[in-house]
């Protein structure tokens, strides 16, 4: 049987996290292939907002063991939520949703889609936060209720792939900027 449970990251997770994050992003289409840099700079600089790792826990019946129950379990998936900055600034803090991860053999299980709800519940409940915005695939970001903002803007990306989503009030207008932490190549 296998079961999922969704917890905070813990100290000893990162090289289980970077090695989901590397999987998740081989063969992913636009991806920089620097997405663990990015996990881990944010890690450094504290700006882990929000950090959760799916467990993936297999449990089976070992026939030699006197029907022994073993356990194994692993991570797999991650999703990391970071502040980002809003040119003008509005009232209320605005995230970055990503990078997010699931390992290959994992996907399709949901596992991204429950990594999805927990951290914005997560995120929603931290005080002066009243939106997040993420870099993705609409076909599949819009079903959390992320839409593209004409008016919230993502330099140097195709608009239809920079979304938001307000938690109380209106999306600002203005000019998003992510940590530097985005630019870690190694
Ligand atoms: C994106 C990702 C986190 C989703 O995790 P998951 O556990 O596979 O997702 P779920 O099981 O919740 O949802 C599966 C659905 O998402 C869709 N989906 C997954 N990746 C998608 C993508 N890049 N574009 C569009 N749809 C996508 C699947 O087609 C499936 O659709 P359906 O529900 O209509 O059948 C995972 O596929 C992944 O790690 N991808 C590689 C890394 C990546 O691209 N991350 C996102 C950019 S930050």
């Amino acid at each position: 049987m296998t079961t999922i449970h969704l917890r905070p990251e813990l100290p000893g997770d990162a090289p289980a996290i970077e090695a989901v994050t590397v999987a998740a992003f081989e063969h992913a289409q636009h991806s920089s292939h620097t997405e663990q840099f990015i996990v881990r700079a944010l890690r450094e600089r504290g700006q882990l907002a929000v950090s959760l790792v799916a467990m993936e826990r297999r449990t089976e019946v070992d026939g030699d063991l006197d029907g022994e129950v073993q356990g194994i379990e692993q991570i797999a998936g991650h999703v990391a939520i970071s502040p980002v900055t809003v040119d003008p600034a509005p009232a209320g803090g605005w995230y970055g949703l990503g990078p997010i991860s699931v390992l290959p053999s994992c996907q399709g299980k949901s596992i991204g889609a429950q990594l999805m709800r927990q951290a914005l519940a997560q995120l929603r409940a931290l005080p002066g936060t009243v939106g997040c915005v993420l870099l993705g695939e609409p076909a599949y970001y819009t079903r959390f209720g992320f839409r593209a903002e004409p008016a919230l803007v993502l330099p140097g990306v195709p608009p239809e792939y920079f979304m938001a989503l307000a938690f109380t009030g209106p999306v600002p207008a203005g000019t998003v900027q992510y940590s530097d932490a985005f630019e870690a190549k190694a």
